[in-house]
């Protein structure tokens, strides 16, 4: 138990919350930082840079979990210039990247402490994140030999508050794998915990030129980092609407060849025909929609669900959603923690209010006091009727027929994205034959639709998703090198 050994495919064996030993180590190593205030700021070569403080508050409960320095257009015009590629060789490169993984794994407590406290993530899920971010370091390192071509330069990495370990991590080990500087902007709402990460990334060896860290607002912040001809590329996940802005932004400042990485939303859809197994399926469709309070982009958004069975189905999913147990995410028992902050809930509410007054809502959990969303299962036509990416615990069901099936996957296609797709069917041509016609970046068969493990599952989509090439891939690296192409598969 304690800091996690290889699994068997090289990826962190992570913790196991079944096994009490598991348990009550990770219960000792967060018991410290439960009430322990936490700071962020900016570090430009190293030293913190002056700012406005503001608080950072658990979604959950309110309370107060530390306070961030966010950094201004001056902070990010000093990192510039500062900032100085890692010119270490690949080997060394590798080397510190790897040490990085071990120190992450030996900070399990902080670590799974501020992911609840900060970012409102069950136990399960701090798990599979810590897990995440640690296989990044592992696989990129280990691609990190494999690069033949020059590094770009710096680079800017910004990242998401869903992910604020794992993707804050993978962008900016992707990055320094491959010999570039990085200037690193967490989400608003998630500073603690990238703040703790660049400390053991530090720790580690990655110097202090190589990687520096600009907490702070997206419009202005964000937006210096992406309208300077001295970044040479972005790495950025986030929603769509942002990687447009940056796309803009790009184009009108940097060189145009300065790549834009984007992962960004879905509008996720799954289908369930006469003959899955209704046990399996519901099980699933819990994970996909509700698992992480459904703030993943892989989530579940819109089930099908073949109408001769679609009766059956819906009444054993409403059954089984009346265990979930919403609550704080510092509680073992909790399956759902909150939202990301009272904005996202007010949005998300409002848009479940307007389904219920329609007459629409199906089934919903009561919500506890906080920054909390009940999970709610919606009726539509379809996934056309979906006003764009409800980032909470919705879930939109629909029937169709079994002369439908095309249809459906032409109406997912429809929708501009293409990230993830879940199909639960015991027919073999079905699935190829679905597979074939459907646009997205990750489809899942007879299994929940989240959780893409690196190395095994290269994560990312088609359209309005993203850009690609996909995250935890082969091809990833090479996207931040000089000469797309030359970079070795991890
Ligand atoms: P967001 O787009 O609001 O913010 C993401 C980041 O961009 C933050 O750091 C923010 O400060 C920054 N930002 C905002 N405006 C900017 C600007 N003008 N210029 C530069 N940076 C700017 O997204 P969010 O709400 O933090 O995250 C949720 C979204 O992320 C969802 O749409 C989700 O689907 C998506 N997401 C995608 C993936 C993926 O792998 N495809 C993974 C996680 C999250
Ligand atoms: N990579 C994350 C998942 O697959 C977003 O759920």
């Amino acid at each position: 138990t304690g800091p996690a050994l290889f699994g068997a495919r090289g990826n962190s064996k992570g913790w196991d919350l079944t096994d009490a030993v598991d348990l009550a180590a990770i219960e000792a190593a967060r018991g410290p930082h439960e009430a322990r205030l936490f700071e962020a700021g900016p570090m430009v070569a190293g030293r913190p840079v002056g700012g406005l403080r503001r608080e950072v508050r658990n979604p959950a409960t309110g309370a107060l979990v530390g306070h961030v320095v966010d950094a201004g257009v001056p902070d990010v015009e000093t990192a510039l210039r500062l900032a100085e590629p890692w010119a270490a060789a690949a080997a060394e490169r590798a080397a510190v990247l790897k040490r990085a993984a071990d120190l992450y794994e030996a900070e399990f407590g902080a670590i799974f402490a501020l992911l609840a406290r900060e970012a409102g993530k069950t136990l399960a899920d701090a798990v599979g994140e810590l897990r995440e971010a640690v296989d990044f370091l592992r696989y990129y390192a280990a691609g990190a030999e494999g690069v033949k071509a020059p590094a770009r330069g710096v680079f800017t990495c910004i990242s998401p508050w869903n992910f604020p370990l794992a993707i804050f991590t993978g962008q900016i080990a992707a990055a320094l794998a491959a010999g570039n500087a990085v200037l690193a902007k967490p989400a608003e709402q998630t500073p603690l915990v990238a703040a703790l990460a660049v400390e053991l990334l530090r720790q580690a060896g990655v110097p202090a030129t190589a990687l520096q860290l600009l907490p702070g607002d997206g419009a202005v912040v964000g937006r210096a980092l992406t309208s300077d001809a001295r970044v040479a590329g972005v790495a950025f996940t986030g929603s769509t609407e942002t990687a447009l802005a940056i796309r803009r932004a790009m184009a009108e400042h940097m060189d145009p060849t300065a790549p834009l990485i984007a992962e960004t939303g879905g509008l996720n859809a799954m289908l369930v025909d006469s003959t899955a197994l209704p046990e399996q399926a519901v099980r699933d469709v819990l994970a996909s929609a509700f698992q992480s309070a459904g703030q993943r982009c892989s989530a579940l958004r819109c089930l099908y669900v073949q109408e001769d069975v679609a009766g059956a189905v819906e009444e054993m999913l409403f059954g089984a959603m009346d265990d979930l147990a919403p609550g704080d995410p510092w509680d073992l028992a909790t399956d759902v923690g909150p939202v990301i902050d009272a904005e996202a809930q007010a949005g998300i509410a409002a848009y479940v209010a307007k389904a219920r007054a329609e007459g629409r809502v199906l089934k919903e959990m009561p919500a506890p006091e906080g920054c909390f969303i009940g999970p709610v299962v919606i009726r539509v036509g379809g996934i056309a009727d979906l006003p764009g990416e409800i980032f909470g615990p919705v879930l939109h069901v629909a029937r169709f027929a079994a002369s439908e099936i095309d249809a459906v996957i032409d109406a997912v296609n429809a929708t501009g994205y293409g990230l993830t797709f879940g199909l639960h069917t015991r027919i073999d041509d079905r699935v190829q034959r679905i597979v074939e016609r459907l646009r997205v970046g990750n489809t899942y068969v007879n299994r929940n639709q989240i959780g893409a493990v690196v190395g095994s599952q290269p994560f990312g989509g088609e359209g309005l998703s993203g850009t690609g090439p996909k995250a935890g891939g082969p091809h990833y690296l090479a996207r931040f090198t000089a000469v797309a192409g030359e970079a070795g598969a991890a």
